[in-house]
Parts: structure tokens; C-alpha cells; sequence
């Protein structure tokens, strides 16, 4: 049986790659994309999730448009990692394959309500303004998640947006406080993990020697992506960040971590969006989320070639 995933996104090349993972695994039945505002503007980042699954050969799939802001801060772009399309690498055809007309929060709700309780695994890669929007309009449904995996946040390896907070939560940080104290089953993939998942001109090189559209797409994602990071950390490669959720979902023994008390910061300017981690339990914070720290990467890349050959 196939479990059951609706894919929160903010394409953004990570993404795509995480997506194509998603839909190149019959481990995994995705009922849905739903597209929220985060790496580029709402308009984008549902338009880059139909190029995907065009790219993957899976037009039926459903895409709905969710959020188009956070709940309460201005919108952070990331054009600068991502590049002006959120998708800057290949040159993807436009889609043929059309948007849904539900709202992304509404087909969440809806999904959660109508599967069977604690069948459906919510798979947030970007701001979490759409997961905290449907527990905000609906709390009946937050205890028929059955898990949510995540990416964002950050603690040993401090923030990549500001010196404290990661990406996809300082966009939101009072969306991401909502979700962590919803009390629904919470696993998270933090920069301390995606940052050991770095690209390597071997790894990017396997993909290009598919010889297939899809192969050569995501090498042409991860040569454009890695450009950012390897000038800003001196690294070899860059960290393939929300292909760890889904690969997680696959290969669960690939990830080590705690299960510990993960707060927000929502108030200071400083430290806005922190994800504080209680990883060596000061506090008498009740746990609420396990917080991974390691990652076996040379399994991950094994994982993320063999399935991406299948598309
Ligand atoms: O900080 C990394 C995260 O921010 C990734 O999900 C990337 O796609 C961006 O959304
Ligand atoms: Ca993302």
C-alpha cells in the first residue's frame, strides 16, 4: 500500500528535485502539489510545479495555487539562490497541464477529512503559511495528520537567510510556530542535515550521463543551484535540501536525530524565525518534534540516481 502525500512547495530547484524523487517512487501515492509563496512569488511557484510534472511525465497530477503571502510578514523572495523563475537552469516548456481551481488550503482540508484518519503525510518544502492557514480555518483536521515531514530550520548549522534563521521559516515564523505547537506528529530536516547532502561534480555528472530529459534537467538544476552556496561556503557542491524529506519517507534508516522540544522565535528582529532546538535537553520544554542530525549521504545520492534513472 503506497503511502499517501500532499507535497507543499516552493519550486525552487531543491524542490523539483524533491518532487521528481516523489513521483519517480512507488513507495509513494501523491494525491497533490500545493503551491505556496516562498523562493518566488505564488504565480511562480505554482507554474514551476506544473513544469515539473510535465518534466516527469505525470501531467495527471494535481497542482493547486495555496498562499500567496505569509500570515502576517511581507513575503521574502529568494530569486538570488534560485534565480528570476524560481527554476533558472533547464529551460522547461510552459505547461499544458492545468492549475486546479480549489485553493491549496481548501484540497488540504478537504484530503485530510475525506482520507481515513492518520493516512495522509503533509511534505512542507517551503514557508509553512499554507499548513498553518488549514489549521488555523479547520483544527479538526490537524489530528488526521499522519505525520508532517518538513524541511527548514537549522540549529548546529545555524541560519542561511540571516545569521539565526533558515529559509523557509524566518519567511514565516509565525506560521512555522503554529504548526510545531499543533501537536500533530512532527519530523524535521534541518540545514544541519542538508548541508552534509552537498552536490559533487560525480553526483552531478551521473545525472547528466542519464542521457534523459529528466536526468539532464536536474543537472542543469543542480549546476545553476550549487553556484550560490559553493561561492558563499567554499564548498565543493550545494546542499540538495527538500529532496531529504522525500527521500526520508523512503529510506527512513538513511536519517539519525532526536526527538526533542523545537520552539520559534516570532518576536525579536534579531533572531526572527530561529528554530531553538533543545537538542540537549535544558530545558523541561515538552518534546515536539524529532529533529534529525545526520544523514547518510552517499546512501541519499544512491537513492536520488537510481530513482531520478527512472523517470
Ligand atoms: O533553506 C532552504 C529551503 O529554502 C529549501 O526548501 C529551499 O527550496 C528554500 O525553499
Ligand atoms: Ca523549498
Amino acid at each position: 500500500m503506497a503511502r499517501k502525500i500532499i507535497i507543499d512547495t516552493d519550486p525552487g530547484q531543491d524542490d523539483a528535485v524533491a518532487i521528481l524523487l516523489a513521483l519517480a517512487s512507488n513507495e509513494l501515492e501523491v494525491l497533490g502539489l500545493t503551491a505556496v509563496a516562498g523562493n518566488v512569488p505564488l504565480p511562480l511557484t505554482e507554474l514551476n510545479s506544473r513544469k515539473i510534472c510535465e518534466l516527469a511525465g505525470k501531467p495527471e497530477t494535481r497542482v493547486f495555487a495555496g498562499c500567496a503571502a505569509p500570515l502576517s510578514r511581507k513575503l521574502v523572495t529568494a530569486e538570488h539562490v534560485h534565480g528570476r523563475t524560481g527554476l533558472d537552469g533547464p529551460e522547461l516548456p510552459d505547461p499544458v497541464m492545468p492549475l486546479q481551481d480549489q485553493h491549496g488550503v481548501d484540497f488540504i482540508i478537504e484530503t485530510l477529512r475525506s482520507e481515513p484518519s492518520k493516512t495522509v503525510t503533509l511534505c512542507p518544502l517551503g514557508p509553512l503559511t499554507n499548513i498553518a492557514t488549514a489549521f488555523n480555518r479547520a483544527p479538526d483536521v490537524v489530528e488526521k495528520v499522519e505525520e508532517i515531514v518538513l524541511m527548514g530550520g537549522a540549529y548546529f548549522e545555524v541560519g542561511n537567510i540571516t545569521p539565526a534563521a533558515e529559509f523557509n521559516i524566518y519567511v514565516d515564523p509565525q506560521a512555522a510556530d503554529i504548526v510545531m505547537k499543533s501537536g500533530a506528529k512532527i519530523t524535521i530536516m534541518p540545514l544541519d542535515v542538508t548541508h552534509k547532502a552537498l552536490t559533487t561534480r560525480a553526483r552531478i555528472d551521473a545525472f547528466r550521463a542519464m542521457n534523459t530529459p529528466v536526468g539532464t534537467a536536474v543537472a542543469d538544476f543542480t549546476d545553476f543551484f550549487e553556484r550560490f552556496d559553493m561561492a558563499k561556503y567554499g564548498s565543493e557542491g550545494a546542499p540538495l535540501h527538500d529532496p531529504c524529506v522525500i527521500a526520508y519517507l523512503i529510506r527512513p534508516e538513511l536519517f539519525t536525530g532526536r526527538h526533542i522540544n523545537v520552539e520559534i522565535e516570532t518576536m525579536s528582529e534579531l533572531t526572527l524565525g530561529m528554530t531553538v532546538a533543545d537538542w540537549w535537553g535544558v530545558t523541561d520544554r515538552a518534546p515536539n518534534a524529532t529533529f534529525m542530525g545526520d544523514i547518510d549521504a552517499e546512501g541519499f545520492y544512491d537513492l536520488l540516481i537510481e530513482r531520478i534513472a527512472r523517470l
